[in-house]
């Protein structure tokens, strides 16, 4: 059923609000579907009337519980196979030679929804073990979906998404099959954990980055906030890591922060005349954080 314009008007001006995504007309006739499940457990038939429900009890349960039924949760494991592939061939590498002192390393994926991209990184640091047994290895996945993010720690994957971008080998390798899906190892997940994090905020961590994945997320933001989120990423990143968009994103006219990888696929770095500032004020904040 086509959404009426002034409910369509409240329930887009929630989701701007809250998460900086825009419903844009062309997903008008969507939100019919994706507010189904919450109309059901809501006692109401359809969206206008949620909207009323809304307006009447200004539930924040019920409002979150809108605003995530509205996100597009879409992942799968190792996304945009040869974007990906750069990082086990080429950039976790050209990272292991960088921080060889500290031994250590710090991923964030940014917007990972139910967790693949992280689950997919770590599937690869488990191929190279020989080169990061004795490495503190963090992976940070955040997402402003609290239930995406349960299915991400949970690990339990259903039939359609492990056929997804996982071969057979990698499902039997990482996987247990269980009554209600397939169960994602211990070996795998222990290398990630995840929280909720809005990215219009300030980073997750005053910690610099060595890799920052945000794929798919800007995609749905207009222009301003594209602007504000690669501020936002740029002051998260550490002034030789790299910065990995997804396949149909780009920072152009967008952010002078940041400048393309060397010939690498939706890969960025800390532009050249900002990488000393930029790593004086990691130094900085470093410094304050172990102070
Ligand atoms: C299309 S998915 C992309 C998932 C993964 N990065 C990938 O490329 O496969 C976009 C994710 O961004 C999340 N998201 C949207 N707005 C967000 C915000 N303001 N803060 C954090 N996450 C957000 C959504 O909940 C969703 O899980």
């Amino acid at each position: 059923m086509e959404i009426k314009e002034t409910s369509f008007q409240i329930i887009a001006d929630l989701l701007i609000a809250r998460t900086g995504q825009q419903l844009t007309e062309n997903r008008r006739w969507r939100i019919g579907t994706a507010l189904s499940g919450v109309c059901r457990e809501s006692g109401v038939e359809n969206a206008e009337q949620l909207v009323c429900l809304l307006a009447d009890t200004k539930d924040p349960l019920l409002e979150r519980k809108i605003v995530e039924a509205l996100l597009n949760n879409e992942t799968y494991f190792f996304r945009d196979k040869p974007t990906f592939d750069q990082l086990p061939q080429d950039i976790l590498p050209l990272l292991a030679e960088r921080r060889k002192s500290s031994r250590r390393l710090r991923i964030w994926s940014a917007g990972c929804s139910t967790g693949q991209e992280a689950h997919s990184i770590a599937m690869d640091l488990e191929r190279q073990q020989a080169q990061w047994a004795d490495w503190s290895v963090e992976i940070l996945g955040t997402d402003i979906s609290q239930h995406a993010l349960t299915i991400a720690s949970r690990g339990l994957f259903s039939q359609f998404d492990v056929q997804r971008g996982l071969s057979i080998l990698q499902t039997l390798q990482h996987f247990t099959e269980e009554n209600d899906g397939w169960q994602l190892s211990d070996d795998i997940r222990k290398h990630s954990r995840f929280m909720q994090h809005n990215i219009l905020d300030r980073p997750p961590s005053s910690e610099k980055f060595d890799l920052i994945l945000c794929r798919n997320v800007l995609l749905y933001f207009d222009t301003q906030t594209r602007v504000h989120v690669l501020e936002r990423l740029f002051s998260a990143l550490a002034p030789d890591g790299f910065l990995m968009l997804g396949s149909g994103e780009n920072i152009t006219g967008l952010s002078d922060n940041f400048a393309p990888s060397n010939g690498r696929l939706s890969t960025y770095e800390v532009a050249p005349g900002l990488r000393y500032s930029s790593a004086i004020s990691a130094a900085f904040s470093h410094a304050d954080n172990t102070a």
